[in-house]
């Protein structure tokens, strides 16, 4: 069954760095609801976004340097979560403090740690380095889903659906004929899952983005952190061009599309998505053609997962899937989400 439940003591990506600035940020993870902003010294701040008054949120508040002003009595909170006046008497009860969220940016991405605080360690966020690298230029978007997170996980495992889904974007009829590996690193808690296509055809994704005419070896080697984040290592070549054998690979085109998969609700997600590549590097047409071209895929998973949910919602109790050998990779997901959210 495609999991609802939600693994805590783990670091989310709440917000993309420029979404959180000066305003107040309203966003759910794992059903808290937050409240994002930065101080004037740079800092990103998360706290629970309900006053601890009359549960007013923090969000529609306003703010007096880096403190919030609860815009419904005037609570007054400091970044740490303090509050430091409240209206209509000099002392403050101890109970006056809004739970803050330990919070990360790193990689050009906002990670907030859902779970208990003493446990919040920002050396276990996995790292997608080429988001913000030298050499590489990255578009990017967020499309929320009415569909649990499970249901994003098992999309983005099972490249299959490429040749289906997203025909004549990303999707070649070979990419759903080539057989993957798949391999689970249990120790990291890593799902690895390999699709190496030889003398295929160049999908218009890449020939139009690379300039690459004629046919391709093309690898998809997706690396899957759970819960969050989703790597998607590919490579696109002419046909024969293989790496040198000191490793150096810079006669092919590389493109890190990554996602972070941040459950909302039981039954929404926030589908941040992410294409950095190597090639055409600060193209401005290349960036828009990507830009547009990986949202109409985008969208195009979101309206299959947000029919999937629907018919979650309608179907029996004990319906069961069947699976083949394409979902290996979502299965052993599934086992690795499973273990920590004690499912
Ligand atoms: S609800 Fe915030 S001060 Fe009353
Ligand atoms: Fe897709």
């Amino acid at each position: 069954m495609t999991t609802t439940a939600f693994a805590r003591n783990q670091w989310y990506v709440a917000a993309y760095p420029d979404e959180v600035g000066d305003a107040l940020l309203a966003r759910t993870v794992l059903g808290e609801p937050l409240m994002l902003y930065r101080t004037g010294a740079g800092e990103p701040v998360a706290l629970a976004d309900r006053c601890v008054h009359r549960r007013f949120p923090l969000s529609m508040s306003r703010r007096d340097g880096d403190r919030i002003v609860c815009g419904y009595h005037g609570f007054t909170y400091e970044p740490s979560g303090a509050c430091v006046s409240v209206p209509g008497q000099t002392r403050i009860p101890r109970t006056a403090r809004v739970p803050s969220y330990p919070i990360v940016e790193q990689d050009s991405l906002v990670w907030v740690w859902i779970g208990e605080r003493d446990r919040a360690d920002p050396a276990a966020i996995p790292r997608a380095p080429w988001l913000d690298a030298p050499g590489w230029t990255t578009v990017r978007g967020m499309e929320p889903l009415a569909a649990r997170y499970g249901l994003l996980v098992d999309n983005l495992l099972d490249l299959s659906h490429e040749t289906y889904l997203h025909g004549g974007y990303i999707g070649t009829p070979e990419v759903a004929e080539t057989p993957i590996t798949t391999e689970t690193d249990e120790d990291a808690g890593i799902v690895r899952v390999h699709r190496r296509m030889k003398d295929v055809q160049c999908p218009p994704f890449y020939a139009q983005s690379t300039g690459i005419d004629g046919r391709i070896d093309r690898w998809q080697d997706i690396e899957y952190h759970p819960p969050c984040l989703y790597l998607l290592h590919s490579r696109i070549a002419p046909t024969g061009v293989e790496p040198r054998p000191d490793g150096d690979d810079s006669v092919a085109c590389h493109a890190e599309i990554v996602y972070a998969i941040t459950p909302e609700t039981e039954t929404t997600t926030l589908n941040f998505w992410m294409v950095a590549r190597d090639f055409a590097v600060g193209d401005e047409g290349v960036s828009q053609y990507l830009a547009a071209s990986n949202h109409t895929v985008v969208m195009q998973d979101v309206v299959a997962l947000n029919a999937l949910e629907k018919v979650i919602a309608a179907e029996p109790d004990g319906y069961q899937e069947l699976s083949i050998n394409i979902d290996t990779g979502g299965l052993a997901a599934r086992r690795l989400l499973g273990k920590l959210t004690g499912a």
